[in-house]
């Protein structure tokens, strides 16, 4: 199966490399406007393969989207990275029509790929993807919850001290540090509540950190992150391909569901060899049902900047 990813920046080349590390696809494109980038460092990856032992091929090329052609899984991470300080949202003047671009030009030569877009603000450049390409809604999938969700069972993790991997629990909404709702009433461990091993108090400190925890790292890197963003990627590429069928919060256009219509948001979706196969309906209670309308309604203000390029 074949992946491109658009942006050989940090993030798209970690995804490229745990995509190939991970023998999620066989062949992976690299492809970035700056001239070496992409062709650096797929050679970069690819002497790796002896001594990683997988068979992936990797390669790497300077806006040549033919050597994208029939590609099964498109990645879009171009756009800038935001700065310390700067919200997601204040990339959306730069980043737009780069993903326009990106997108028009992808579907040239891939018009039955499914699109992951990660460029930041992720749900409004999801939404952006969705309409300048007329996919059908199930082949254009935001990753950000995939992410959110991976820092809430790292920071419950560490509050209660148990392993990461036997803690569950989803974060919606959208991809912004005010906009994501980790849902702490259905996080567990080992199937238990995650309320009976902390304290309210233990629970939305780890709420709030979730929140910003893209924030905290570019205040630490002085830049976007990446192992977690791309692995998160790699992640549902993998549900994709292999039609692992994983339910994996992502943002995707609503018609009615959760209340809400004409915008891309995270939502838990079954994810398989059509993109998104199923939006599941968890059922929401009222302090959480609220929290997704104010959500909806913030992606949708910043959705109406978008009028320029669309
Ligand atoms: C993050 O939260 C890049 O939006 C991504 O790290």
């Amino acid at each position: 199966m074949k992946v491109t990813v658009v942006g050989a920046g940090h993030l798209g080349a970690t995804c490229a490399n745990v995509m190939a590390y991970r023998k999620i696809a066989s062949e992976i494109v690299l492809l970035d406007i700056e001239e070496g980038v992409a062709e650096g460092k797929a050679l970069d990856i690819m002497q790796s393969a002896p001594t990683a032992g997988f068979t992936s091929l990797v390669i790497g090329c300077t806006n040549d989207y033919e050597k994208t052609a029939n590609s099964d899984v498109v990645v879009i991470t171009s756009g800038i990275p935001r700065k310390p300080g700067m919200t997601r949202e204040e990339l959306i003047g730069i980043n737009a029509g780069i993903v326009k671009l990106v997108a028009t030009n992808i579907l040239k030569f891939s018009p039955n790929a499914i699109l992951v877009v990660v460029s930041n603000p992720m749900d409004t450049m999801t939404y952006l993807a969705l309409k300048v390409t007329g996919l059908p809604k199930n082949r254009v999938i935001g990753m950000g919850g995939a992410l959110d969700s991976s820092r809430f069972r790292y920071y419950l993790s560490q509050a209660t001290g148990e392993p990461i991997n036997d803690i569950q629990a989803m974060v919606i909404g959208g991809h912004g540090d005010t906009t994501m709702i980790p849902l702490a009433r259905l996080a567990t461990y080992n199937g238990l509540p995650i309320a009976t091993f902390l304290s309210e108090g233990e629970l939305q400190d780890v709420v709030a950190k979730t929140m910003v925890g893209g924030a905290t790292l570019t205040k630490l890197l002085g830049t976007s992150a990446w192992y977690g963003p791309g692995a998160a990627v790699a992640f549902l590429v993998d549900s994709i391909l292999n039609n692992q069928k994983r339910m994996i919060p992502c943002s995707v256009y609503l018609e009615g569901e959760y209340g809400a219509s004409d915008v891309c948001i995270g939502v838990p979706c079954i994810i398989g060899k059509n993109g998104v196969e199923q939006i599941l309906d968890v059922q929401l209670n009222e302090e959480e049902k609220e929290k997704f309308a104010k959500s909806v309604e913030a992606v949708q203000n910043m959705n109406q900047d978008l009028s320029s390029v669309l």
